[in-house]
């Protein structure tokens, strides 16, 4: 058995400088981006027309009912500890056991060490860290790693996954997982932040990036076990060339030293969330990327200075040091070099000769990720979000129509759908007045926060309808071109994916402890809350259930937090049955409907997890937790399907004084093991339907 973390340690978690998240992943992953100013200082607020409607659909909620639904016994992984703070008592409540798809027993928030789940269900490690992926690649071997090793083994963080069906094997299927960052310090022995060696900057390059791994399924138990070494395996890396494609390719923009033709980049970096597009291709968001060039402070091109800036860009050496080896990631020496990461990139898994894209068409921000739905006439819709606080949301609709059949012809037709379209931003607007939004949460008199909203066109291929940008300026500067059109400050977008059965659109607005601060924009009614600790989903609704459609209704389906909060909201169902959330980050579907949230940097002090959320009759609004991943991991993918579900369970033990020699967890392996992270299959024990 894998003993719990000693109380020691388990100490050090819960103070924190954001929220839920650790020092360690602030550093590591964004860049500190919460330690700098708010990059968008553009006094765009909108000031539309409110209309007040004073219709009181639901009433206003009564603060102080009890704390939430905390239940069930909990399956640990490996021979972990389960979750030390479950009640034990029963999920059943008045309502039932809830619709199709969320009848289990929910987890109880935890700071186990482990991964969490109903009973009746079995969690499963797929792949973890270091695992071999490519034909001759060595076991994993962390006092001996090489650039060499970890550029043929899965990479580090798992951030979105996939899981495909195999070209020509029911027995298989296909595993994609993007790779968001590398914490070196927990990664390798003998690291000095100060001093990386060679070697330890090219395993980072190498940790990045994606992997897609071949899987064969056992069919009695539904278990996933990678095939070492098979055709479609592959390793994209910080150094793979990408094919810089779309409107903005090939813009002065876009050029370096070591292209002068601006048409291929190296690598990928910080990619967080994705999407699958209906054509079998991975999308995926390349998300904070300042945080790999150093030598902002002293970088002499003025212009491209000020325009980084509204990126977050700041300072001087970057925390890898990766410009000691490499000048592309030295701002003095190449200026342009930024310019060429922060989009879309589109892979295609199923042809391993076919070299990745950067989509330029997309747009230019910090990319959470891509959902991608298709229209009735065929055009393919891709929503956005800019995970920044008070940034924006996005959507592109493209100019082709899709091809459907598995033709080559039709094939080469649906990857080239993304280059040609149409960007629009989002501009939200309350319908109640804004004297009853005062930045508590409580709801306003109409009993709801909801409204309207529009798309705002920026650019169509070669035009732009900015004034004062060309389009490639659109495409390049996006965040200052949705500055200049009057873009809805959000709190931190992150997913925003559209249900595949209803065709409404859920954004996980994570966080934004800035709203109502100093000079910062105050609370409107689609971001309610005034420091905002624990986030929020909206649901949007396209006019005539048309995705190319340019107005919009919206509400906000979860205020998420403490459901004995007075300031939460769970979609009108009584708070007193539901679990508790904070913190949305990614967003799924199950085959009956309900919505699935992920959760980063749970400020509640419990380890992170995922929830299905009923959306229709009776049950919308009924929240239920369905795991926890590891203590200060954060729970990545995730995939939900009939009988899969998957979460990538990223930087396990990524708390503030965790080291090499330090680990704080020890997950997946066990005791006088470093953890890792890993992706995890959840099944039912009989390899039967989740949550029925
Ligand atoms: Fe990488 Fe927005 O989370
Ligand atoms: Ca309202
Ligand atoms: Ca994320």
């Amino acid at each position: 058995m894998q003993p719990q973390i000693p109380e020691r340690r388990r100490l050090q978690v819960f103070p924190s400088v954001h929220g839920g998240r650790s020092a360690l992943t602030c550093k590591y992953r964004c860049g500190d981006a919460c330690s700098h100013d708010v990059p968008n200082t553009s006094d765009n607020e909108y000031l539309g027309d409110v209309i007040a409607k004073a219709l009181s659909r639901r009433g206003l909620f009564k603060g102080g009912v009890a704390a939430g639904l905390v239940v069930g016994a909990t399956g640990a992984l490996a021979g972990s500890a389960a979750a030390a703070e479950t009640d034990g008592a029963s999920s059943a409540t008045r309502w039932g056991r809830g619709p199709k798809g969320l009848d289990f027993d929910a987890v109880a928030p935890n700071r186990a060490d482990a991964v969490s789940v109903p009973d009746g269900y079995e969690p499963q490690v797929v792949i973890r860290w270091g695992d071999p992926v490519l034909e001759g690649a060595p076991e994993f071997d962390p006092e001996n790693q090489t650039p060499e090793s970890q550029a043929g083994q899965f990479g580090y963080n798992n951030d979105y996954t996939a899981l495909l069906d195999h070209p020509d094997d029911r027995r298989k299927k296909v595993l994609v997982c993007n790779h968001e960052y590398t914490t070196e310090s927990s990664m390798l022995p003998d690291y000095d932040e100060a001093a990386p060696t060679e070697d330890q900057i090219r395993i980072g390059l190498a940790a990045h990036g994606l992997s897609v791994v071949t899987v064969e399924e056992d069919r009695r138990t539904g278990a996933l076990t990678p095939v070492v070494g098979d055709g479609l395996n592959r390793r994209i890396t910080a150094e793979t060339p990408f094919v810089i494609s779309g409107p903005a390719a090939g813009s002065d923009l876009l050029k370096t030293t070591a292209d002068a033709e601006g048409a291929t980049a190296l690598g990928t970096l910080n990619n967080c969330a994705g999407g699958t597009t209906p054509w079998g291709t991975i999308l995926s968001g390349e998300e904070n990327f300042n945080q790999y060039f150093a030598n902002f402070a002293t970088m002499t091109d003025a212009d491209q200075k000020a325009k980084l800036a509204r990126y977050g860009f700041s300072g001087g050496a970057s925390a890898r040091k990766w410009e000691q080896y490499d000048p592309r990631f030295d701002l003095e020496q190449e200026p342009n070099e930024p310019n060429r990461f922060g989009w879309i990139v589109e892979l295609d898994p199923y042809d391993p000769e076919w070299a990745p894209r950067k989509r330029t068409a997309l747009g230019r921000f910090k990319h959470e990720g891509a959902g991608p739905r298709l229209a009735r006439d065929g055009r393919v819709v891709v929503y956005m979000g800019d995970d920044e606080r008070f940034d924006y949301m996005y959507k592109f609709v493209s100019k082709e129509k899709m091809k459907s059949g598995s033709s080559r012809r039709a094939r080469e037709h649906n990857r080239k759908l993304l280059d040609e379209g149409t960007l629009y931003v989002a501009r939200f607007t309350g319908d109640s007045p804004a004297a009853e939004i005062d930045g508590t949460g409580a709801l306003p008199s109409d009993g709801r926060f909801d409204g309207s909203g529009e798309w705002i066109k920026l650019a169509s291929g070669t035009t732009s309808y900015v004034d004062g940008f060309s389009a490639e300026e659109v495409y390049v500067w996006t965040r200052q071109a949705a500055d200049k059109v009057g873009a809805t400050k959000m709190d931190r977008p992150e997913d925003v994916e559209p249900s595949p059965k209803t065709g409404k659109v859920y954004v996980a607005l994570t966080n934004n402890t800035n709203r109502g601060t100093g000079s910062n924009a105050k609370a409107d009614e689609a971001n309610p809350r005034n420091a905002n600790k624990h986030g929020q989903i909206l649901e949007l609704t396209e006019r005539r259930d048309d995705p190319t459609s340019l107005t919009f209704g919206w509400n906000l389906l979860l205020v998420c937090g403490d459901p004995a909060a007075a300031d939460t909201y769970f979609g009108g169902f009584p708070k007193d049955q539901v679990s508790p959330i904070s913190c949305p980050d990614n967003v799924a579907f199950d085959p009956y409907g309900n919505l699935w949230i992920s959760t980063d940097g749970n400020a509640l002090g419990s380890n992170d997890g995922l929830f299905a959320v009923a959306l229709e009759g009776r049950h919308r609004g009924l929240t239920k937790q369905f795991l926890t991943v590891p203590i200060g991991a954060e729970t990545c993918g995730p995939v939900v399907q009939e009988k899969h579900i998957l979460v990538a369970a990223q930087h396990p033990g990524e708390l503030s004084g965790a080291s090499y020699d330090n680990p704080l967890s020890q997950w997946p392996d066990g005791p006088g093991s470093i953890p890792r992270p890993s992706v995890v299959n959840v099944t039912t024990d009989r390899f039967g339907s989740i949550g029925c």
